[in-house]
């Protein structure tokens, strides 16, 4: 139906630290507490399309230690579809988070059971309906079967940044990345080893022309910047303002716009629009710790 949305991705346990400042190399600070929340990028986008209001479908991989329960719990409470969900032997995916007083952070991923996701599991899970969200926390291998699976839209969220080929990464109908995602991309698809210094715009523009049909380019307290690419070429773009926010921990609010945006879309909003409700929705996320732990249970104020 069309207002589904299927996650093929990556499900973590968060283990977040909370401190004044982030260490530096070869420095020991003292942190004020730590939590254990759900995370990973494809579980968070699922959890934001399921509250944002779409039928969610996530299709990941878990082990078989007590962190496969934590992973998986906030999704199962929002009705989120959990059926294809791979329970194999060995550990869940971690994240090893920091997070400053700034709400500056820094994220180390152990993949764990995620490094299971091979064209082989992928291909095992069947058809994909709907709006097709995927990052770049699964193997390439894994990431190629679901596009090639695919039967409708596909939600490129391609972070972090790997290698995926050109013909794959010109599926993406929107491309959704940060500034420097959207510079290291086009470096690797006009085969460049510099990062282009150009403005946001002008990046849209040439991954437009690299054969993308549509780019969203998360600005963090910016804003968003979207990019579709026109009968003539010509790329139409449409800058959407911040919401202004007090942001006290970042983590997952580029997977909380990923999610809200492909909810929209797949119930018929235009990329513009489905671009504005998720800028506003992520903004809320901002303001609260944790990943998931922050998503919007209401949507009463968007
Ligand atoms: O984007 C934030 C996420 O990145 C965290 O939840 C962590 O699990 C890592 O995957
Ligand atoms: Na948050």
């Amino acid at each position: 139906s069309t207002t589904q949305v299927t996650i093929v991705g990556s499900s973590n346990v968060d283990i977040t630290a909370l401190m004044n400042r982030l260490p530096g190399p070869g420095e020991t600070v003292l942190a004020d507490s730590y939590r254990l929340t759900p995370g990973g990028k494809g579980a968070n986008q699922a959890l934001a399309a399921a509250l944002a209001g779409a039928r969610t479908e996530f299709i990941g991989a878990v082990g078989n230690d007590p962190h496969a329960e934590i992973a998986l719990g906030q999704l199962a409470e929002a009705g989120v579809a959990l059926d294809r969900v791979k329970h194999i032997e060995g550990a869940t995916g971690v994240a090893i988070i920091s997070v400053d007083a700034k709400a500056e952070n820094s994220i180390a991923v152990i993949s764990g059971a995620n490094s299971s996701m091979e064209a082989a599991a992928v291909t095992a899970a069947g058809a994909l309906e709907g709006v097709l969200v995927l990052q770049g926390e699964i193997p390439e291998s894994g990431i190629r079967a679901a596009i090639d699976a695919a039967t409708g839209p596909i939600v490129l969220n391609l972070a972090p940044v790997i290698d995926l080929d050109r013909d794959y990464l010109c599926r993406a109908n929107p491309l959704v990345v940060n500034e420097h995602e959207a510079a290291l991309i086009l470096a690797q698809l006009e085969g460049s080893k510099e990062l282009s210094t150009d403005p946001e715009p002008v990046i849209a523009q040439r991954l437009c022309d690299e054969g993308i049909a549509s780019v969203v380019i998360t600005l963090g307290g910016e804003g968003a910047l979207v990019a579709v690419r026109g009968t003539d070429g010509a790329a139409e773009i449409t800058t959407l303002p911040a919401v202004k926010v007090t942001a006290v921990d970042t983590t997952g609010a580029g997977d909380a716009f990923t999610g809200a945006l492909a909810a929209r879309l797949a119930a018929g909003e235009t990329l513009i629009e489905a671009a504005g409700f998720a800028g506003r929705f992520a903004a809320l996320t901002v303001q609260e710790h944790g990943a998931q732990a922050s998503y919007p249970r209401s949507l009463n104020n968007l």
